[in-house]
């Protein structure tokens, strides 16, 4: 399925290598386990990523200061909000086939860039807040991961297997939000 907004093959390079990736890897225990435990993710999340946009969307919905990101003059911008939801349920499924190569890793730059100022609202033409700020990007990982776990148990795994998928995803969600941090870090900072 073609999601607007959506494609690995036109963003700008990433200034970081699958070398570079590799290691930051390493540093968050992050291993051949966890893509096979990601891999397994797909087929139960795969029917229920709308499910799963629903409590994310709910969260940041219940929460003034992060409504704001999609919001103008106060006010929600729902056609935003959807074309957003589109692009995000692309990305669980993304995430959850865990391949990773030079164009996935320039795409994470791109999500970093349309966090940031530098190119947030412009593939939607919103109006809304001009950033999400950094400080609320790792803290939403929390939210995010802890409320995919009776996702990623409704086929019955049992809870070893549940564990194993849930651990791979903290990993991963936080590997791909330290590179969507790029653009927010001091050039040579990084
Ligand atoms: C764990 C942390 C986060 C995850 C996993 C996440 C995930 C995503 C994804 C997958 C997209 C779509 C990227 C694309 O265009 O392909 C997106 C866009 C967006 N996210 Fe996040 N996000 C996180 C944190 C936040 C926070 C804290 C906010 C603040 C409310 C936020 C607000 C937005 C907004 C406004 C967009 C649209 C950006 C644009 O104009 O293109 N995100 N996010």
């Amino acid at each position: 399925m073609h999601i607007p907004g959506y494609s690995f093959g036109s963003v700008a390079p990433a200034p970081l290598s699958l070398a570079d990736f590799d290691r930051m890897k390493g540093a968050a225990l992050f291993g051949e386990g966890d893509v096979a435990a990601l891999r397994r993710s797909h087929e139960v999340l795969a029917p229920q990523t709308d499910a799963i946009l629903d409590v994310w969307y709910g969260f940041v919905g219940s929460l003034p200061h992060l409504l704001a990101s999609f919001s103008l003059e106060g006010r929600p911008d729902v056609a935003y909000l959807g074309a957003v939801r589109a692009r995000f349920g692309q990305w669980i499924l993304d995430t959850a086939r865990a391949e990773y190569d030079q164009r996935w890793l320039d795409y994470q730059l791109e999500i970093g860039r349309r966090h940031h100022r530098v190119g947030k609202n412009r593939t939607d033409g919103a109006k809304a807040s001009p950033i999400v700020e950094l400080r609320y990007l790792f803290p939403l990982i929390v939210p995010v991961t802890h409320t995919l776990r009776p996702f990623l148990a409704a086929d019955g795994a049992s809870p070893e297997e549940v564990d194993a998928r849930h651990a791979a995803w903290l990993k991963s969600v936080v590997l791909q939000v330290t590179l969507w941090a790029h653009p927010y870090v001091k050039e040579g900072d990084f």
